[in-house]
């Protein structure tokens, strides 16, 4: 192993960085956030999928954030762009489950070959990396479970997409303790907030209401996960590069664990419809049942605290939020509502 490699905190400021994936939803919520809260130059590295949208990176300065349109897999693309860099944040990924399950061959190039890429890219270069990735690599908690997921659990992911996900956190372990890679990772569970593609969770339930539509359950919403809004994301992944310890793994959550039907029934008290007004469709293929974050670790380390602890009222906001931007929705709906229409859900 090289020398203390383990042990270094990172002295780097943050000042040139890189941001895959910062036309999604995650990545662009923390261009903004870096903007807000740093003096950093931002490149983001997106490939501009289904799930990106310009839009999301509006009104942002244009003397610090410029946008490359490019595949993290495309090593000519990718080496010397890194090399002018020193920060590589790492978000792009295909990242939807039901995606996965359709077809995972994206899932595979993006999120394991381009990780890849991205990590040979950066060992040349020697340049600080960033992975960041989702409790789904652990599988899933049995509803009655007292344990949580932590840092030590051991990994066993059901799907394609959590699949590909743990594929990629092993590369960036090996390639921090076989190069001697300067590199962090992160583990976060659910996000919701602003910029979040309607094929995802929250935002099809508030824009099938604002559609005059009824929301969608996959099986009896029993299925437990553990709301972080994306703010919350970002500071936590802010915290770790600028003072969380190289090859090291942190856990980031927001003790927000909701069931399903209980989340559906908040979005229909939050616009004013009836309890009961939804629909049950077919459930997901192997659809893990609960997933739970322990984030002492983060907390006790780095000092980092959630933002949004009341689950109730960032989700209140997010409603505001889509009724308020139909113009950037909009486009995609249709498409989204056909794809789950053909599949029963
Ligand atoms: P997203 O699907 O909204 O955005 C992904 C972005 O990556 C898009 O802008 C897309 O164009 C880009 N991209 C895809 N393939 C690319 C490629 N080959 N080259 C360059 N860019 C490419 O995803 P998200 O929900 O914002 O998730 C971002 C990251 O956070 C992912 O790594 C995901 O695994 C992780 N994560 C997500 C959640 C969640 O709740 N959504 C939770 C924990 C971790
Ligand atoms: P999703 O947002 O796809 O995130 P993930 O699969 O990464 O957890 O789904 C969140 C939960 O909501 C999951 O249990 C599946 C369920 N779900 C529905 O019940 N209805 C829907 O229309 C969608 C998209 C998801």
């Amino acid at each position: 192993m090289p020398p203390a490699v383990r042990d270094l905190h990172t002295l780097l400021p943050v000042q040139r960085v890189i941001v895959t994936g910062g036309a999604g939803f995650i990545g662009s919520n923390f261009v903004h956030h870096l903007v807000r809260h740093t003096d950093a130059q931002v490149t983001v590295l997106d490939k501009l999928t289904y799930a990106a949208s310009r839009a999301s990176l509006a009104g942002l300065p244009e003397d610090r954030v410029r946008l490359v349109v490019g595949d993290i897999a495309d090593a000519a693309l990718v080496e010397p762009l890194v090399a002018e860099h020193d920060t590589v944040v790492h978000y792009a990924a295909e990242s939807h489950n039901d995606n996965s399950l359709a077809d995972p061959s994206p899932f595979v190039h993006t999120n394991i070959v381009g990780t890849f890429t991205l990590l040979e890219a950066v060992r040349k270069a020697g340049v600080r990396f960033h992975h960041v990735s989702t409790d789904e690599v652990y599988g899933d908690l049995e509803l009655d479970d007292p344990e949580r997921f932590h840092e030590h659990t051991p990994y066993r992911p059901s799907s394609p997409y959590s699949a590909t996900k743990a594929g990629s956190d092993h590369l960036v372990r090996a390639w921090v303790r076989s190069f001697g890679v300067q590199a962090t990772l992160s583990n976060c569970s659910n996000n919701y907030g602003p910029w979040q593609h309607v094929e995802k969770f929250i935002p099809r339930q508030i824009t099938e209401i604002l559609e005059g539509r009824r929301p969608r359950l996959y099986g009896k919403g029993e299925n437990v996960r553990d709301w972080i809004h994306t703010e919350d994301h970002s500071s936590a992944v802010l915290a770790i590069i600028e003072r969380g310890r190289i090859g090291e793994t942190y856990l980031i959550g927001a003790d927000g664990e909701k069931n399903n039907l209980e989340v559906v029934r908040m979005i229909l008290e939050l616009t004013g419809r009836d309890a009961g007004d939804f629909e049950h469709v077919t459930d997901r293929a192997g659809h893990d049942l609960r997933y739970a974050i322990d984030s002492t670790k983060l907390r006790t380390e780095l000092g980092w605290r959630p933002a949004y602890a009341d689950f109730a009222a960032g989700l209140a906001q997010t409603v505001e939020w889509y009724t308020q931007h139909r113009d950037w929705w909009a486009p995609a709906k249709h498409a989204t509502e056909a794809a789950y229409a053909a599949k029963g859900q």
